[in-house]
């Protein structure tokens, strides 16, 4: 099954997971502490899934915009978006890493997205482009890891990253000011899993 099918199928019952809930919110809880969240601010969330983390900026931020290439997630962020009367534009990506990501923004976020994306240099390298000078990424992510996170590996790339690889990108596809500092530690099947949070600014 195609990773996209795969999070097709897994949107419905995605919040479910408490674990997934929880890390959400502490990954907004370290975005919030690095930037400084205002109505002035236009944002995407690249990755947004069912808007764990979308919705909880959303009212903290001018506008908000959420891709992601599962359509299946994007409903359901779209239908819990209309239950709390928050506008925000739903992007659907294609796979193969094509489509407008609109714009341009003032910060775009990202959690627990970039190990399913192949090729992350060329990613941030889009992500600049559709940032206004001096805008901001916020990018979460697992550490590097042993592969046992996932039991099922579709469409995942990455076990992890170094942090001085995700430093060495960014800086690469033109950003500065890299502070990578540690978001949360999520727990699953007795295993500790450390979570980072880069960000930088358009240089
Ligand atoms: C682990 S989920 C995280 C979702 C959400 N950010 C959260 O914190 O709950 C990864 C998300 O990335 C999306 N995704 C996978 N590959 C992608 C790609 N190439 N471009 C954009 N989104 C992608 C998946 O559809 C899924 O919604």
């Amino acid at each position: 099954m195609s990773d996209t099918k795969r999070f097709d199928e897994a949107a419905a019952t995605w919040d479910s997971v408490d674990r997934r809930v929880v890390l959400a919110h502490a990954v907004v809880e370290a975005i919030s502490s690095r930037v400084p969240l205002t109505k002035e601010l236009a944002v995407l969330d690249f990755g947004c899934g069912t808007g764990l983390v979308t919705l909880a900026l959303a009212p903290q931020v001018g506008s908000i915009a959420g891709a992601d290439t599962s359509s299946g997630m994007l409903k359901i962020l779209a239908e819990k978006a209309e239950a709390k009367r928050l506008p925000l534009r739903q992007i659907l990506l294609d796979p193969s890493g094509g489509g407008d990501l609109g714009g341009p923004y003032d910060l775009i976020v990202s959690s627990m997205t970039l190990h399913h994306i192949a090729d992350v240099p060329a990613l941030f390298s889009r992500l600049v482009s559709h940032l206004n000078p001096g805008g901001t990424v916020a990018l979460a992510d697992l550490d590097e890891e042993d592969g046992s996170f996932h039991e099922d590996r579709t469409g995942v790339h990455h076990h992890g990253f170094p942090r001085a690889h995700i430093q060495a990108w960014l800086e690469q596809a033109g950003f500065r000011q890299v502070h990578l500092g540690t978001a949360t530690v999520t727990h699953k099947e007795g295993q500790d899993y450390s979570v980072f949070l880069a960000t930088a600014q358009r240089g």
